[in-house]
């Protein structure tokens, strides 16, 4: 299955010389962040600004594959060459996903919500004089790497992301076997850092042979260099 980091390397050379090393490949790419309705008007987000999913998208279709981009709500444009699905809820998100399922390679870069509210309300919530804050109830939402890294059409490679703010290696590894992904590039978005939403990426990336520290680079060599790995697998 899993590859040496290493072999990373070799890709490289084909692309300068030889036909595009993902061509004929499919890959699924999920970026930015997800909405969780309250109501009509509110909802549950996050930081995610979209820029490391919709970077490695545009590079995977640089190296030939047919991509297709299932993205949150963001506020960067499309990238080129890519198929993009434009959803809101993490189970629109994962209906996207499934349904452009078979795939050689998924990467789920999405930070999707972990809880939606359990029923969103139809009308917008009054703010009731003398009443009590309405309480949210929340639901899980459906973990989309965990159910593409067990599915049946499970893509030969499957990648995930995994924003930590302590213990980023062990929560890593831990998410790599829970997940059943091939590889999960975990970074420390602890807000000193500047990753959730800024321009710059560090990585460790764990994989079934061991792990990897990528030093500090922007989010479009984080996505060339993963490029590269990936392509490694198909050469
Ligand atoms: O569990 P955690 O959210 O930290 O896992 C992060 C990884 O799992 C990312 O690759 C993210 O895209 C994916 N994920 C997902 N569906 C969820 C939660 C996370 O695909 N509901």
């Amino acid at each position: 299955m899993a590859e040496p980091l290493e072999i990373a390397a070799a890709a490289e050379v084909l692309l300068d010389t030889g036909p595009k090393p993902l061509a004929g490949k499919k890959a699924i790419v999920t970026s930015g962040p997800t909405h969780e309705p309250i109501d009509p008007v509110r909802y549950i987000a996050n930081r995610s600004s979209g820029k490391q999913g919709h970077a490695i998208a545009a590079e995977l279709a640089r190296l030939g594959a047919d991509v297709t981009l299932v993205s949150g709500p963001v506020t960067i444009a499309d990238p080129e060459g890519v198929k993009v699905i434009h959803v809101e809820r993490a189970e629109e998100m994962r209906d996207a996903v499934i349904g452009s399922l078979p795939a050689d390679i998924a990467v789920m870069v999405a930070a999707v919500a972990d809880w939606r509210v359990a029923s969103a309300s139809g009308n917008k919530i009054k703010k009731q004089p003398g009443e009590a804050p309405p309480p949210l109830l929340l639901t899980e939402n459906p973990d989309i790497l965990k159910t593409i890294g067990h599915h049946a059409k499970r893509p030969k490679l499957v990648v995930g992301f995994a924003a930590e703010t302590q213990n980023v290696a062990e929560n890593g590894r831990s998410k790599l076997e829970r997940k059943g992904a091939d590889y999960i590039l975990a970074n420390d978005v602890s807000p000193h850092t500047g990753i959730m939403g800024g321009d710059r990426n560090t990585v460790k990336v764990i994989g079934k042979l061991g792990d990897e520290d990528w030093p500090e680079m922007d989010k479009q060599a984080v996505a060339e260099r993963l490029g590269k790995l990936i392509a490694s697998h198909f050469s």
